[in-house]
């Protein structure tokens, strides 16, 4: 059975995870499903929970830069990041701290560790009550789609964690922006909550891409299909075809009639609005049953890049 609590329990939560046990909770970005970091047996069975292949590392939460500091090297850029994002929705990649105390596991063998401090008030209580680094990926069965509510955690990984803390729906509703700092320019290896350019500012020069560092650690599962509803994805869709759900962003310009089922990411074409009910909106066409969802053109500015990026591993070809 797993455990239902309210966002007033939180330090229950906190509790659970310092026994070892596995406890999903709310952060400002999706739900994310917590073990303690530096317990190799809690994190194999949250890799085991998820079905996610244990080469794919986690993120630590902590609560401040100084503890992330006790964990991985932050320096130079990444300090400045940290001083102008956290807590929030920014994951910095940076090479592990000698005496890391978070499991070898949980970084995949790797000498990096991606590190973040969540703004969110239950977040944020479930890790103080614990006391320790939490992983946390986001609670969805591997492959599938992020999770913004404790219903949409339950839907995947009911009875295969220890509880859940109820903290409503998430703020943002897409993943932190994770940007790797090991020496050279930073580099954006997943766009995400927050937007590029505002790290541009603070850093007064470009991202650099993944691919233009071929050594580059890649945010595994970039490019393949990933975030995936059951039903396949067409993006930029202008028409609809037969039997096909319609996912409209702006005015619908008559599509959502000629639809087999309609949800607007934002009638007004607001992208932060479009960004928390993305993945809603995915669930609630997917359980219509439809074979095929028409995705309409979002912008790639701001969230946008993040949004075409999900969007873009939804219509990835499957693996299975
Ligand atoms: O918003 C978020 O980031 C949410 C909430 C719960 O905090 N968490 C989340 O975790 O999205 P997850 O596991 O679903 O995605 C983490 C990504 C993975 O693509 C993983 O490969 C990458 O971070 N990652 C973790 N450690 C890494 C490292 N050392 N180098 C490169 N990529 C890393
Ligand atoms: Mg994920």
């Amino acid at each position: 059975m797993t455990l239902r609590l309210g966002a007033s329990d939180a330090a229950e939560g906190g509790r659970l995870l310092a026994e070892g046990k596995l406890v999903a909770f709310p952060t400002e970005t999706v739900y994310g499903l917590g073990a303690d970091a530096c317990d190799p047996r809690a994190v194999a069975a949250l890799y085991a929970a998820k079905g996610r292949p244990a080469f794919n590392p986690l993120i630590s939460h902590v609560l401040s830069i100084e503890a992330a500091a006790a964990l991985g090297r932050l320096d130079g850029d990444a300090r400045r990041l940290a001083e102008a994002f956290w807590p929030g929705p920014l994951t910095l990649v940076v090479p592990a701290a000698e005496e890391c105390a978070v499991c070898d596991l949980a970084r995949a063998g790797l000498d990096t560790i991606a590190l973040r401090a969540p703004d969110h008030p239950v977040a944020r209580a479930v890790i103080a009550a614990a006391n320790r680094p939490i992983v946390a990926p986001s609670a969805n069965r591997s492959g599938r789609v992020s999770p913004t509510s404790a219903a949409h955690v339950l839907e995947d990984l009911d009875d295969r964690i220890d509880a859940v803390v109820d903290g409503g729906e998430t703020r943002v509703g897409l993943e932190s922006t994770i940007v790797a700092c090991l020496g050279g320019a930073p580099r954006l290896l997943r766009p995400g909550a927050l937007p590029r350019d505002a790290i541009e500012r603070v850093l007064g020069r470009s991202l650099a891409d993944p691919s233009d560092d071929s050594d580059a650690p890649l945010a595994p599962g970039r490019l393949s299909s990933h975030y995936a509803p059951a039903a396949a994805v067409r993006l930029d869709a202008t028409e609809i075809g037969p039997g096909e759900a319609y996912l409209g962003f702006g005015p619908d310009g008559g599509l959502a009639d000629r639809a087999a089922a309609f949800e607007s990411l934002s009638p007004t074409g607001d992208l932060a609005a479009a960004a928390a009910r993305l993945f809603a909106c995915l669930r609630r066409l997917d359980a219509t049953g439809v074979a095929r969802i028409a995705v309409a053109p979002i912008p790639n500015e701001g969230l946008g890049e993040a949004i075409r990026d999900r969007l873009a591993r939804a219509a990835a070809p499957r693996q299975s």
